[in-house]
């Protein structure tokens, strides 16, 4: 009887990457496989995030949870970015946790289960050419990272103490895992970096030189791929080559996330993003008039230390002016081990709060007015996901949940939908 595992994942799409990567090596080399029932695992983990301050309390809070309800016997291991940045404290603040595993020590995740009160948190420590076992929770997309670490210094982000320095993947591995993937029936590759576009700059051995743009187009390549998607880009590498690329390369799918942050130069100064508002806006449009059908995401924070109303103001201005189809925006969260921690005139939370809403409320109003443009639009689906009352849903190339009737039949492929009824999170539909 194998044992049974248990997994918690918060955090981003690097965390899901590494929770797979940790299930493929425990099932693989340790006989694990995987409960949704906590009661039964063997194993329970919980994968964290630091970027802002909640999910550091929800750890906590879970890992308490988890001592109650867990069987006699079972051990308890806290992975990936909150691991890294408060290693051994860990065991001081919850004594149950029988191991302490930073985002950059995945590998090493059998040696942990193994070894009482392991801590695996070296920044240092290189696993750029680590060969994962194979896994991916979606049977026709799948995750793949193309670098670790960040060799940005935001003044407000945590990630370079959580992830250490940039490390590109050598293409040979990151070509062997898509097609390994595609050879399984994988439709879409997902890319993932804290600074994609970056790709390339360092490798941990000596290996051929190549940029991201060179990377997008000898993946696309690959026979019976369909789709390639990829995050995050940083807006300072946007050169006008990844542009064309991006645009004219039909694997490529049409949206690009572009990590706005502020709007005001004197705070993206202050964050120390490397860009002007003029910067990001020039990069905006020439994406635009390249590659019209395209849908933008981004990040943004609000309430950033000395953050004044006219501040606020200027990035209300790049919101009216992009038209963003997604925002995912957040209330500044001071972090440990950063500068801005430091930094005077940190924002009272009624006016973080404040200015949150107002960004949401307006972006919810453009939102509207871009998804009623869908109304009778023929669009490419891929179905993924069953959904209540005979449903299937999937994403459009521009990154639009779709929903129509259907079954599992649908699942995996991709069929062209006439939208009916265009509501704001999801585009309901029917297959033509
Ligand atoms: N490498 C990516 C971002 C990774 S973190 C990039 O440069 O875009 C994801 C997002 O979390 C960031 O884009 C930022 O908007 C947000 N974030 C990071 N640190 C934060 C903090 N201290 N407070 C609030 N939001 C933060
Ligand atoms: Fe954080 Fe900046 Fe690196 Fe993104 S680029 S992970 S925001 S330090
Ligand atoms: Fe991701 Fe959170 Fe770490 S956003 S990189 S899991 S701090």
């Amino acid at each position: 009887m194998s044992k049974k595992l248990f997994i918690q994942t918060l955090g981003c799409a690097m965390n899901v990457r590494d929770s797979e990567h940790i299930i493929a090596e425990l099932s693989k080399k340790e006989d694990y496989s995987l409960t949704e029932d906590i009661k039964e695992a063997d194993l329970i983990l919980i994968n964290t995030c630091s970027v802002r301050e909640k999910p550091v309390h929800k750890l906590f809070s879970e890992v308490g949870g988890f001592e109650k309800v867990k069987k006699e016997g079972a051990k308890i291991g806290v992975c990936g970015c909150t691991a890294s940045h408060l290693g051994k404290e860990i065991f001081k603040r919850a004594p149950s946790v029988d191991f302490v595993l930073g985002a950059r020590n995945i590998s090493k995740i059998v040696q942990a289960v193994n070894t009482p009160k392991f801590l695996g948190v070296d920044l240092e420590y290189d696993e750029s050419e680590f060969d994962f076992e194979d896994f991916r929770v979606n049977p026709y997309k799948t995750l793949i990272n193309i670098s670790i670490g960040c060799d940005k210094s935001c003044t407000y982000c945590i990630v370079p103490h959580t992830r250490g320095d940039e490390i590109s993947i050598p293409f040979h591995i990151i070509e062997k895992e898509a097609k390994k993937a595609v050879e399984k029936g994988v439709k879409e590759i997902f890319l993932l970096g804290q600074n994609v576009n970056n790709y390339g700059k360092r490798f941990s051995n000596a290996h051929p030189r190549i940029d991201f743009s060179d990377l997008l187009q000898r993946l696309s390549e690959i026979e019976n791929l369909e789709r390639i998607r990829f995050t995050s880009p940083h807006p300072l590498h946007m050169d006008d080559k990844f542009l064309r690329v991006f645009s004219s390369n039909e694997k490529i799918c049409k949206s690009m996330h572009m990590p706005l942050q502020s709007g005001s130069d004197e705070i993206l100064k202050a964050m120390k993003r490397g860009y002007t508002k003029e910067w990001y806006l020039n990069r905006a449009f020439k994406l635009k008039e390249l590659c019209p059908e395209v849908s933008i995401s981004t990040d943004i924070i609000v309430a950033f230390p000395n953050e004044s109303e006219r501040d606020f103001e200027e990035t209300m201005d790049v919101i009216e002016r992009v038209r963003f189809e997604q925002i995912f925006s957040f209330k500044y969260s001071k972090r440990p081990l950063t500068k801005a921690a430091l930094m005077p005139n940190q924002i009272d939370e009624k006016t973080a709060s404040r200015r949150l809403t107002h960004l949401q409320n307006r972006h919810a109003e453009i939102l509207d007015e871009i998804v009623a443009t869908k109304k009778n639009a023929e669009v490419e689906v891929l179905f993924e996901e069953l959904r209540a009352g005979n449903a299937v849903a999937g994403r459009t190339n521009t990154n639009f949940l779709v929903q129509t009737n259907g079954s599992e039949e649908l699942l995996g492929q991709i069929k062209r939908v006439k939208i009916t009824n265009p509501r704001r999170m999801v585009l309901y539909g029917e297959v033509v």
